[in-house]
């Protein structure tokens, strides 16, 4: 059997350790093991995103959608909520917010943008708004906004601040503490490299007092009925609401444990020097890159094709083991791929995926310099 490269921007590749940790029989939701793994998980995230203290950190079944359409219960009839959207997971958010009871405004950027940080400083010193969401890092473009900055410049005007982190926990910096950040999300099979079924959140102190009981959230995704649950876990207690993932918990519990093992900042400069060597192989071999300079993210590369059709290139390049991910954004259809680059990536996997798509695309006929891509990865990983 040969193994298979996934760089994909989720699920990625996922490390055979953390996969086996999820292998256990007889475990219930009080178990020892399990409350301890529940328990490492929560105070993770809250290291890992550098959340304030007494923040509170949440696993909610499902996926990183669940978690974003959770934070509905941070929200009462006819708030108003103000979406800054960088592209389709941007846009996801205004989708959850239009099925509720809200005044929901979005500002949009053009593909491989961003929205311009004053057009929004504009736009909340004329409005209260009580939750602006952000996307860190835009999967369907690769474009990283810098949140820093952002939620420095909105924080005196808005109440509360999330910031979709599915695929930037884990593989950029995140400061929610620094940056006054009121929520964070993401996924578990995003950077933080487990296998799909969970979405996380760390929420600040502020963001909890307004969870309150006439919350715009339904039953299942409503954090009020989670909360107790997730504050018991933190103090070593089983609890129930509604059965969680048991067995992805353990998995994610010993990602967790890789990840503490090789130092966040490590990791996170792991994931740049990754990114750095894929966009230079593909700049090298002569082809564009989605995302506009200046806002190249650590985790995923758009690359745009100039007459070979992405579909084929992502279809053939799987005799080769590869698996790439599909362009998606509906601005750009048929005109790019994108590059997965989270979790357990490594260097080599750099090399191998830039020969990869080298070889492909010119069994397909594209205009490009064969072997100048590997060689620029070569140039950066050798510096
Ligand atoms: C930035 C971002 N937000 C939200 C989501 C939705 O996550 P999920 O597919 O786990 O529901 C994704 C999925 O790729 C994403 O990349």
């Amino acid at each position: 059997m040969t193994r298979k490269l996934l760089m994909h921007v989720g699920p990625t590749t996922i490390d055979l350790d953390v996969l086996l940790a999820g292998v256990k029989e007889s475990s219930g939701f009080t178990s020892e093991d399990f409350v301890y793994a529940s328990k490492n998980v929560l105070y993770s995230m809250e290291e890992i995103v550098k959340a304030p203290p007494n923040s509170q950190s949440l696993i909610i079944p499902g996926s990183g959608t669940a978690a974003m359409e959770s934070c509905v219960s941070l929200l009462n009839k006819d708030d108003k909520v103000l979406v800054i959207s960088n592209g389709v997971f941007g846009n996801r958010w205004t989708s959850i917010f239009s099925r509720y009871p809200l005044k929901v405004e979005t500002l949009e950027s053009r593909p491989g943008e961003v929205v311009p940080l004053e057009e929004i400083a504009q736009k909340v010193e004329k409005n209260r708004y009580k939750m602006i969401t952000f996307t860190h890092v835009e999967t369907s473009t690769g474009v990283r906004l810098n949140i820093g900055d952002y939620a420095k410049a909105v924080r005196d005007f808005v109440d509360i601040i999330v910031v979709d982190g599915v695929s930037s926990i884990g593989g950029e910096l995140v400061d929610m503490s620094g940056w006054g950040v009121d929520v964070y999300l993401t996924a578990s099979q995003k950077a933080l490299g487990a296998p799909p079924g969970a979405g996380l959140l760390v929420i600040s102190p502020r963001a909890l007092e307004v969870i309150n009981h006439e919350n715009l959230g339904g039953y299942f995704l409503n954090l009020s009925n989670w909360l107790p649950v997730m504050k018991s876990l933190k103090e070593n207690v089983g609890g129930y609401f509604s059965t969680l993932p048991v067995h992805l918990i353990f998995s994610l519990s010993k990602a967790m444990e890789l990840i503490r093992h090789e130092g966040v900042e490590k990791r996170i400069k792991r994931h740049e020097l990754v990114a750095r060597a894929i966009r230079g192989g593909v700049e090298g071999m002569g082809l564009e890159i989605v995302a506009k300079k200046g806002l190249y993210s650590n985790t995923v590369t758009g690359v745009l094709l100039k007459k070979a059709d992405p579909v084929r290139l992502l279809e053939e390049i799987q005799s080769e083991n590869v698996e790439l991910a599909p362009g998606v954004h509906p601005a750009l259809k048929g005109k790019y791929f994108r590059i997965g680059h989270m979790g357990w990536v490594t260097p080599n996997d750099a090399i191998a995926t830039i020969g990869a798509i080298e070889r492909t695309l010119r069994r397909l006929g594209e205009d490009i310099r064969i072997g100048e891509g590997v060689m620029a990865v070569q140039e950066i990983l050798g510096a």
